[in-house]
């Protein structure tokens, strides 16, 4: 079979199924119906970081701004670059403050996801709340997006928003070679703000990713039901459970389907097939928790200064604002 001519999807699975354990990269659970459930996800009460981080930008979107302002001149041109935008609710915070800094016409939001339909409903509340903005969505995964606003305008100013834990999907080692392909993107005075979500008490971290609801384990599971549309894969979903653990040694989540049978699925489309044996794992995700000590840590190796870390009321979540000095 002929790599070349697979979707990435497609080449990832197979890839994937090849390694101990089998594995699939969580950016794939982004379809349009996966993108869905994790707007839901976005909205249960066990899911705290959503909330976290929205009362983060809630009520310091101004101090973080001025924290910034430092080494900002204000006649400049500001670009908020956020990746991995998602419906941009707690972004709205953050453009209601840079307007009170700015006037609209210096101010420009570019909103990346890899999902069309998340920017377009971003882009109607957008419109909505401050119909002044220059607005310039981007469909695309940011990893190769980022890559063309390398630029560097006269005079514009860039905050990079990466927020909601996404960071939270890379290894160290990705981390760090992510933050230094932005710190080269990026001049001196430019900032980034990241979300990250802080080691806490287990018995509030499980949950999270395992509601009683059920929804987080059909966004687990719509990743078979993507195999199967796409791939023309044979995936009985009622032959696999939805299982996360918190890894303490690691310091993350991690979420797994597990076979509950000795089962073949068939891959039509790539012409193959493999095989799982009873309660055999393909790890779906890792999501990492953050030590203030690793944050600090991992803006120093990247070449960033903290400038300031603004945290919820719980200390659940920390907004950590960076600088290329
Ligand atoms: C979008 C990567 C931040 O890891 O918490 C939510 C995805 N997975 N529930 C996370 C997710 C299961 C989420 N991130």
């Amino acid at each position: 079979m002929k790599t070349a001519t697979l979707s990435p999807f497609a080449k990832a699975v197979l890839d994937g199924m090849q390694k101990i354990p089998k594995q699939i990269p969580s950016l794939y659970f982004y379809d349009e119906a996966g993108s869905q459930l994790f707007e839901q996800i976005m909205q249960l009460p066990e899911y705290y970081l959503t909330n976290a981080e929205k009362s983060i930008l809630q009520n310091q979107s101004n101090e973080i701004l001025s924290a910034w302002q430092g080494s900002n001149h204000i006649s400049e041109k500001l670009q908020i670059i956020e990746l991995g935008a998602g419906n941009g609710e707690k972004t709205i915070f953050l453009l209601k403050s840079a307007l009170s800094l700015f006037p609209a016409h210096q101010l420009e939001f570019i909103p990346i996801d890899i999902s069309q339909a998340a920017l377009e409903k971003l882009s109607h509340t957008c419109w909505q709340h401050f119909p002044q903005l220059s607005l310039n969505p981007v469909q695309g995964d940011y990893w190769e997006v980022l890559e063309d606003f390398s630029h560097h305008a006269e005079g514009t100013k860039k905050l990079v928003l990466f927020l909601g834990s996404n960071i939270g999907n890379m290894t160290w080692t990705e981390s760090i070679a992510f933050y230094k392909k932005l710190f080269s993107f990026l001049k001196t005075g430019d900032a980034v703000l990241t979300g990250f979500d802080l080691k806490k008490d287990i018995h509030l971290l499980i949950p999270a990713y395992n509601d009683s609801s059920g929804v987080t384990r059909e966004f687990n599971l719509n990743l078979l039901r993507r195999m199967n549309r796409e791939l023309g894969a044979t995936f009985a979903l009622e032959k696999w459970d939805h299982y996360p653990i918190y890894n303490p040694v690691k310091g993350a989540m991690e979420s797994y389907l597990i076979s509950k049978e000795k089962q073949t699925v068939v891959f039509k489309n790539l012409n193959c097939d493999f095989h799982f044996e009873i309660a055999e794992p393909i790890l779906t995700e890792v999501s990492f928790k953050y030590s203030f000590s690793q944050i600090n840590d991992l803006a120093k190796n990247s070449g960033f200064a903290l400038i300031e870390n603004f945290t919820d009321a719980k200390q659940y979540f920390v907004d950590s604002l960076w600088v290329k000095s």
